[in-house]
């Protein structure tokens, strides 16, 4: 199969979709590997590492639509690829059509088959192409907050860890899924003194079977989080309630009960955010305060560490990858359920219900 690799063009994007190891695979099984100049250059890996690898690098982003018989991305195509799109071609990526109406349509038109990133699902009904991410973004939770807790960038003035002699802070994090434990066990890590929150008792005894003692859990309700804000340092968000907002645990009038300089981190901001006072930031502009409240509210958090994240994100993708070059596309589907419940859309017919639940008719 014809396979193209194009440099990621959303904002603020640098990870990318193979690796010069995936292409090295591939090229291994006889399929052709087309990379679009300086793809991997913010994870990395220069030009001629996929050279070395077998790939053929091409200059442009449209050489790489025209030649390929399937794209391999890692965001969704934006407005300039829609009309690069071929009937037939297959697109590999994270799409988020709900997000999106012109998206949809667009891909629709172009009568691709555009099978999703984010809705491959295991049996156990996790999501295998979303989990590497989640774990990113919780670990930086940790260390963004650590490091928005110094004074200069505004925060209180706290070493996470603490040293001898002085108390450790006090980390809030709310939910216990797979951001929520990341962070908590970075958090444990620097030595601070961690309460995790759910709503979900096996995730507590979970939480609480695997990690140290000076991590605590705590069910989480209102009177809990107003008790426990008084004296925190540093509150993660990482709450989820699939296919819905994220309920708003840290309510604007709360600001006022916590000390000048407590950071709060809202890694679910984008599923609306579980603050009030949440609204969407950008690596370039991270922060904003409230009530002297330290605000960060990144949406693509991986993005900045696009090294660690496109290592982690290919580790998950490249089965799935290699599998479609060879078996083709309908036989990969076929053959693996998790893989099916990605195919969003064939020929133009949609295939996933739930991109119509999003559409404005
Ligand atoms: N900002 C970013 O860059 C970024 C990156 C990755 C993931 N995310 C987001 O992070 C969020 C968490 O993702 P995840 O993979 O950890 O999800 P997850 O499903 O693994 O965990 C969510 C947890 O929240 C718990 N929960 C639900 N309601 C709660 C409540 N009222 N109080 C406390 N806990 C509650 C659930 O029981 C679950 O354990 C999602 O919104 C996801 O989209 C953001």
């Amino acid at each position: 199969m014809k396979i193209g690799v194009p440099i990621e063009v959303k904002n603020n994007e640098s990870r990318v979709s193979i690796t010069p190891a995936g292409v090295f695979e591939l090229t291994k099984r006889k399929h052709h590997v087309y990379v679009q100049t300086q793809a991997g250059l913010a994870s990395g890996f220069e030009d001629l590492d996929y050279i070395e690898a077998g790939a053929e690098i091409l200059s442009s982003l449209d050489a790489v639509y025209e030649k390929a018989e399937m794209i391999v991305k890692v965001k969704e195509p934006i407005e300039k690829e829609y009309a690069l799109v071929r009937e037939g071609q297959i697109i590999f990526t994270y799409f988020h059509f709900a997000s999106s109406q012109a998206l949809t349509l667009a891909m629709i038109a172009s009568k691709a088959v555009c099978i999703a990133y984010e809705t491959v699902e295991d049996e156990d009904g996790s999501l295998p192409l979303l989990t590497p991410m989640s774990e990113v973004a919780g670990r930086m939770a940790t260390q963004q907050g650590a490091k928005y807790l110094e004074k200069p960038i505004r925060g209180k003035g706290i070493l996470l860890g603490g040293v001898p002699g002085v108390p450790p802070g006090k980390v809030l994090v709310l939910g216990a899924g797979v951001v929520g434990i990341q962070a908590a066990k970075m958090a444990a890590g620097l030595g601070a003194h961690v309460t995790i929150f759910d709503i979900n008792m096996k995730r507590l005894r979970y939480v609480n079977d695997i990690m140290p003692s000076h991590v605590v859990t705590a069910f989480s309700n209102e009177y809990n989080i107003r008790k426990h804000i008084k004296t925190a340092d540093l509150i993660i968000g990482a709450v989820l309630i699939p296919g819905a907002k994220a309920p708003k645990l840290i309510t604007r009038d709360m600001l006022k009960d916590m000390t000048p300089g407590t950071v709060m981190v809202d890694v679910a901001v984008d599923q609306g955010g579980c603050f009030e006072t949440t609204r969407p930031t950008t690596h370039e502009d991270p922060t904003y305060i409230i009530d002297d409240v330290v605000h960060y509210c990144v949406t693509n958090m991986p993005g900045a560490v696009p090294y660690t994240s496109t290592l982690a994100l290919t580790n998950v993708t490249f089965p799935y990858v290699l599998d479609i070059a060879q078996k083709g596309w309908k036989e990969a589907c076929n053959s693996d359920p998790s893989l099916q419940k990605g195919l969003s859309l064939d020929h133009g017919k949609v295939i996933c219900k739930e991109i119509l639940k999003e559409m404005v008719v």
